[in-house]
């Protein structure tokens, strides 16, 4: 699958909050052209190297004497990352989610209703909780009656249940189906078709869909859905849904927990994620990814990004069931870094989904480092121009009135602003008094 334009990864150290911050952003693509182009006119940066299979150029980072396939000795699989990392650091914040205060809608002059979130602060888990829940759910995965060689498919936004399913599957040597949650019917059915998927897991909004679809998802025997908050939309799910047996992720812990299943553990070989994204043309591709590929990955971006630790904060935004977020998150994982989940309509104070006067995530979290694509920076920008013209120009922000916009639209700021080195600068001495 392609990473269509720009990828960049944010990262800032502060002792003060936002203050103080160091941006390294990677241009992905543009790394790569650097060093093709780097190559003739500087010194060396990468090595041709020769890795067999189709004909071509292979390179890798002049900067390091070998190629790089592991994060540590001994993570060479996923499973095994994960669970290393877990024992590394069993007291560190881990997977992080806010708390929903209230869910109201607003109507739009023009009659439109539009949902309106109200969210709190983030509640933590630890490496050494987020890794019991996964084992947890690995066992009642096998003891709801999951054939171990047959796969299991995510189906849902982005959320912390999203990653410990993804790790559970692992556990049991289970390859994971990633679709993303923005497809239509047909490529569903046929992505979940063509992998032969028996276990779906997927979000409450995700399985209502379902419903209107069952009798073309004949490889299905389970389902297994994250409920939201919510419980009394749940009751009726079941009845509706045909031959299938469904639960709630809950019971599956809680199935997992009372019953341990031994873990069947997975080789680098073996493949980790059957990836489907959207097909622009036509039907969506599956692409096949091994644990190895993940692991090397990680490995990579780590060599990039050095010095990443348990003082770190990711923002997790972005479509884990794309390559990009995946293989941050699984970065993050590797480093020990916490990792809050949010997402692209939440994200700032001034996120559509965001009740007005309440906080975005970027603001309750303080992330350190978030991934980020160019149209959540158009997003970004929009709100900052709105606010500048509404201010009446960049002069509140010259008077350090921080509290006018969010880190991310700070941070946004001194990227792509004149002003902005001056707008810091305040923030600075501000900070520092
Ligand atoms: C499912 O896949 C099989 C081949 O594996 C194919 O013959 C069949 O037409 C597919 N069905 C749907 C609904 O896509
Ligand atoms: C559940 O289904 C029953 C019968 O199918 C119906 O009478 C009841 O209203 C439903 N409850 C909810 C909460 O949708
Ligand atoms: C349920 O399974 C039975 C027998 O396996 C089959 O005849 C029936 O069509 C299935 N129902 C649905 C809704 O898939
Ligand atoms: C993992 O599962 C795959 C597919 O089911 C299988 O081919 C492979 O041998 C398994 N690996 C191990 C170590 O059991």
């Amino acid at each position: 699958m392609s990473n269509r334009g720009i990828l960049s990864v944010f990262k800032h150290h502060g002792s003060y909050g936002i203050v103080g911050a160091v941006i390294v952003a990677i241009f992905i693509p543009l790394l790569l052209s650097m060093i093709f182009v780097g190559k003739k006119k500087v010194k060396q940066r990468g090595v041709p190297v020769e890795v067999g299979g189709e004909a071509g150029l292979a390179m890798r980072n002049g900067r390091s004497t070998e190629l790089v396939e592991v994060p540590w000795e001994g993570a060479t699989t996923m499973a095994a990352l994960f669970e290393q990392s877990c024992k590394k650091h069993p007291q560190d914040r881990f997977l992080g989610t806010r708390k929903l205060i209230s869910r109201d809608f607003v109507t739009a002059s023009d009659g439109r209703k539009f949902e309106k979130l109200h969210l709190g602060e983030y509640q933590w888990e630890t490496y050494g909780q987020i890794f019991d829940r996964a084992c947890n759910f690995a066992s009642g995965l096998v003891k709801l009656g999951h054939d171990v060689d047959t796969r299991a498919a995510i189906f849902s936004e982005t959320r912390a249940e999203w990653f410990i399913s993804f790790q559970g599957c692992f556990r049991q040597n289970i390859t994971v189906v990633t679709i993303y949650a923005s497809l239509g019917e047909d490529a569903l059915v046929h992505s979940l078709n063509e992998t032969q998927v028996s276990t779906l897991i997927c979000d409450s909004m995700q399985l209502k869909k379902l419903a209107a679809i069952t009798s073309s998802l004949k490889t299905i025997k389970n389902v297994i859905y994250f409920a939201d908050d919510e419980p009394a939309s749940d009751s009726n799910i079941s009845r509706s849904m045909g031959n299938w047996t469904v639960s709630s992720f809950t019971e599956v812990e809680k199935l997992g927990k009372r019953n341990p299943v031994h873990p069947r553990l997975p080789i680098k070989k073996d493949i980790a994620v059957v990836m489907y994204t959207s097909g622009s043309t036509g039907l969506p591709k599956g692409v096949m990814i091994t644990h190895g590929n993940i692991v090397a990955t990680a490995a990579a971006v780590m060599t990039v990004i050095p010095k990443m630790g348990s003082n770190d904060v990711y923002l997790a935004y972005l479509p884990l069931a794309h390559v990009f977020e995946l293989a941050a998150e699984s970065v993050m994982l590797s480093a020990g870094c916490a990792i809050g989940y949010g997402s692209a309509l939440t994200l700032t104070d001034t996120s559509n989904k965001i009740k007005k006067g309440t906080k975005g995530d970027a603001s309750v979290l303080k992330p350190t480092l978030m991934a980020a694509v160019p149209a959540i920076l158009d997003r970004v920008r929009d709100g900052v121009l709105k606010k500048v013209e509404e201010k009446g120009g960049y002069a509140p922000y010259l008077e350090g009135k921080s509290d006018l916009c969010s880190v991310v639209e700070l941070r946004y700021l001194e990227i792509h602003s004149d002003l902005s080195i001056s707008v810091w600068g305040l923030l600075l001495v501000k900070g520092m008094a």
